[in-house]
């Protein structure tokens, strides 16, 4: 057993710093018993040294130069737990250049530059971990790097933030509208007072880059990633889910699709709210809980299933990955490491599905079949329809088989040309097959 310990500069005491301080502090002498290693906390950075700290941070500790951390000979290993982009990114790489191995929860920063990092840590024959980066506590990255490191990954599909899916957790069970399961979510302290980052989509698009970017081997950013929260979600939409058998999640799905040649995939990376059947696993994760459903073709289906965000559970992925990056600094080793060539990305155009579309319109003969001329004229074929009375209006809800989303949004875009046609107030992907 060793007794060298090992230095650690953690940057940012919050949430997750905080947390795997008293981690680290309590829990040494499990940690020496179980992976050999002795973890010693250098220093730990702040940005506000006059912020009252947990009893378990020593105040001795504190500094609010972060530069002194990534440039102390003494460190081995830099943690960054402050997130954003500035001055996070000069940080690591500055940590990396001086030889220190980097563990880090930054999904903002790793879903636009993690390979450029991932090779600046090879060059400099360190490491850079990043478990707690999606899905908080919930041991998915080195589940797809190291597992299923030569396994055909043909879709991974996750509940990748805990927010949106408590709200929609609220709405769909307790049939509160969207603003009132926001208040909810933020008395509670799962939203932000600016939910915008979760309810628009944002924090579940910069996982799914980085997932699909693991599970493809591919350099996938958050910018081709295809983008829709759930502001516009409402209970008659849960209504008409739960009446088919389907429920609402907010999902991201990276998708391999092999190309006409057979050669080379492309990939598809969205995050969008769908209807999904209620007998999928997905469908029975509630609340702030997270879940992710990995499908390959020698392994067959996977869920990982987990708290995807509090202090604590984020601390404890960080803190696996510090004892990686210690066992790999103490015996001269680096994680395996692979270039990620660009990704050929599939617009969410090209994408078939089956919509859910409801369409207010004018109560007159003739709407529908001018409605439905439309979808026609468009190769938009329509599965199933239901016209609900509302005094002048009538509401029209379709179901359409599966049918390319170009041609679905030139649809939508010329029904709502027509006079008749008052307000689009539902549209929502089917996941799988609705055949009812
Ligand atoms: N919270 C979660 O559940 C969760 C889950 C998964 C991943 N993450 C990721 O983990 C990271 C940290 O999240 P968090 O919730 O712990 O954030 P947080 O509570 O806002 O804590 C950020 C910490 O970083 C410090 N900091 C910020 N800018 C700094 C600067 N320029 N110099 C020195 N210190 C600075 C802050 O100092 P002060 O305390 O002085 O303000 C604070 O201690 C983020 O990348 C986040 O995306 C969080």
């Amino acid at each position: 057993m060793s007794s060298i310990p090992v230095r650690l500069g953690i940057l940012g005491c919050g949430n997750v710093g905080a947390a795997l301080v008293k981690i680290i502090v309590e829990d040494q002498g499990l940690i020496e018993s179980q992976t050999g290693e002795v973890l010693e906390i250098a220093a730990i950075a702040v940005r506000d040294l006059s912020i009252e700290r947990p009893g378990w941070v020593s105040r001795n500790l504190l500094t609010d130069d972060p530069f002194k951390l990534v440039n102390d000979p003494s460190i081995d290993i830099i943690v960054e737990v402050m997130g954003g982009y500035d001055p996070a990114r000069v940080l690591i790489e500055e940590a990396l250049r001086s030889k220190k191995s980097v563990v880090t929860a930054n999904k903002t920063l790793l879903s636009d530059f993690g390979e450029e990092i991932s090779q600046l840590a090879r060059s400099q024959g360190r490491d850079v971990f990043f478990e707690a980066a999606v899905a908080g506590g919930i041991p998915l990255i080195r589940s797809l790097k190291v597992s299923l490191a030569a396994e055909r990954v043909r879709r991974v599909t996750g509940i990748v933030n805990g927010t949106t899916n408590y709200i929609l957790t609220r709405m769909s069970e307790d049939g509160i509208p969207y603003g009132e399961a926001l208040r909810n979510a933020q008395e509670l302290g799962y939203a932000e007072a600016d939910p915008t980052a979760d309810v628009e989509g944002i924090d579940a698009s910069a996982k799914a880059a980085i997932l699909a970017s693991i599970a493809f081997g591919r350099k996938v950013r958050f910018s081709d990633v295809s983008r829709e929260g759930i502001t516009s979600v409402t209970l008659d939409d849960f209504e008409f889910a739960k009446r088919h058998g389907y429920t609402l999640k907010l999902l991201a799905i990276c998708e391999w699709l092999e190309s006409d040649e057979g050669s080379e995939g492309d990939i598809s990376v969205r995050v969008h709210p769908a209807m999904v059947p209620l007998t999928h696993p997905l469908a029975s994760v509630r609340d702030a809980f997270n879940a992710v459903f990995v499908e390959g073709d020698s392994v067959g289906e996977l869920m990982f299933y987990g708290r995807g965000a509090g202090g604590m559970p984020t601390a404890s992925a960080v803190l696996g990955d510090v004892i990686d990056a210690a066992h790999n600094i103490r015996y001269g080793s680096i994680e395996r490491h692979v270039d990620r060539p660009q990704a050929r990305i599939l617009a969410i155009d090209e994408l078939q599905y089956q919509f859910y579309i409801a369409i207010d319109v004018s109560d007159r003969p003739g709407v529908l079949a001018q409605v439905a001329t439309v979808f026609g004229a468009n190769g938009v074929s329509i599965m199933s329809m239901e016209q609900v009375g509302l005094g002048q209006e009538a509401r029209l809800i379709f179901i359409t088989h599966q049918a390319k989303e170009h041609a679905v949004q030139k649809t939508l875009a010329e029904v709502r040309e027509l006079a008749a046609a008052k307000r689009l107030v539902g549209f929502i992907r089917v996941l799988g097959k609705i055949d009812n």
